[in-house]
This record gives C-alpha cells, sequence and structure tokens, in this order.
C-alpha cells in the first residue's frame, strides 16, 4: 500500500532533518527532490544542457559528490525556473511518491505539483535570519569558507527565485498543516511532524 507524506517549505528551515527523522521513525523511503535539481545544476555548471540532464537523470546520480554545495544550490535554484527541467522530473519523482510501504518526498512543490493527493502535507518554514544562520554552521562544518552576510543573501536571493517563479513557485498546499520551527529545536519539530502524520496514517502502510 502506498502512503505519501509531501514536505515543503524554504531552504534551511529544517524539511531535511526531519523527512529523514520521519522516514527513519516510520520505515518509509525518503527522496530529498532537492537533489535532483542539484544534480541537474552541477551538470549545467559543467556545460550540459540542463533539460537534457533533467531527461536523462538516474537515481545514481544523485551519489554524486558535491551535490551540497553553496554553488550547487545556487545552479539548482536557477534551472529549476525552467518548466522543461521540471516536467521531467516529474514522473521519476511520483514513481517514488507511490512506491509500496510509505515515502517522504521534502523539496518545494511535493504538495502542490508533484503529489496533490498527498496523504499529509506538511509546509516546514523558519525566518530568513534563522535558517541563514543554521545553513552557515552547516556549510563552517562541511569546510566550506563563507560568511553569515554571504550566507543571508544567498538564503534571500534563493527564496525570492523560489516563490517569485511562474513555474511551480513555492507556497504551502491549501490542505498543508504549516510548521514554523525558528523558535523550535529539531526534536520537537520532528516529534510534532510525527504527531500530525500518526493521526492520518492507517494501522498498515
Ligand atoms: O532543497 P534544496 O536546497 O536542495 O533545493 C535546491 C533548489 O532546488 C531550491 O532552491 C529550488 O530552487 C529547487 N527545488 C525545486 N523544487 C523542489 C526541490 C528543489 O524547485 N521540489
Amino acid at each position: 500500500m502506498s502512503f505519501t507524506v509531501a514536505i515543503d517549505g524554504p531552504a534551511a528551515a529544517g524539511k531535511g532533518t526531519i523527512s529523514r527523522g520521519v522516514a527513519a521513525h516510520f520505515g518509509f523511503a525518503h527522496l530529498d527532490t532537492g537533489l535532483l535539481y542539484r544534480v541537474v545544476g552541477a551538470k549545467m555548471l559543467e556545460g550540459t544542457d540542463p533539460v537534457e540532464a533533467a531527461r536523462t537523470l538516474t537515481a545514481q546520480d544523485l551519489e554524486r559528490d558535491g551535490l551540497r554545495t553553496a554553488a550547487a544550490g545556487q545552479a539548482a535554484s536557477k534551472v529549476a525556473v525552467n518548466a522543461q527541467v521540471r516536467e521531467a522530473l516529474v514522473d521519476f519523482q511520483r514513481a517514488f511518491a507511490r512506491r509500496s510501504g510509505g515515502a517522504v518526498l521534502d523539496g518545494r512543490d511535493i504538495g502542490t505539483v508533484i503529489c496533490p493527493g498527498a496523504e499529509v502535507k506538511l509546509f516546514v518554514t523558519a525566518s530568513a535570519e534563522v535558517r541563514a544562520m543554521r545553513r552557515f554552521r552547516e556549510l563552517v562544518a562541511a569546510g566550506e569558507d563563507v560568511s553569515p552576510e554571504d550566507i543571508l543573501a544567498d538564503v534571500r536571493a534563493r527564496d525570492d527565485r523560489d516563490m517569485h517563479r511562474a513555474a511551480a513557485p513555492l507556497k504551502p498546499a491549501e490542505d498543508a498543516v504549516t510548521l514554523d520551527t525558528s523558535d523550535m529545536d529539531i526534536d520537537t519539530a520532528l516529534a510534532t511532524a510525527i504527531e500530525v502524520i500518526e493521526a492520518r496514517k492507517p494501522a498498515r502502510v
């Protein structure tokens, strides 16, 4: 039986950690859909046409090195405005969502475009300042040489592009439950998400 949890929200709101925690708690498969756009962005930086890169994407591409860098994130949000790129990535995501045993997909348009029929939709958000500080700490821990000011500017630029693009702009689905994690630690945020899902989940998935 399939059971889809759609988790959307802006960069560094806590979606990834919550999604991985939810998947581990319920035994669901997890797809970080940002990685698909990061692969296409990274390939574009290497000179591949982004639409071609999206059409030929494989599960193996998601294992590439360097997908979590700030440069790959910026490139991802640039290719993500291209409607043909988005269209080429739809089937991969929907097939993942309907696999049996339950699936969690996190991204920007999962509840609105990719899986409008998802059994649970969460919109995870936090203030731009809080998100920038979290991303800054992650990047420093990963050895990148970045400044907090640059990261805040990067978060704002990506928010602006993600929310104002014509194709699948970032916004909560009408039936999404919003989780603002600005003043929450990650354990509380995860526990809240699990509670919301538990209330909607059938006894067996
Ligand atoms: O979530 P992450 O930061 O890895 O996403 C990178 C970029 O990919 C985002 O800024 C967004 O532009 C794009 N994206 C998207 N739709 C998704 C997931 C990511 O447009 N479902």
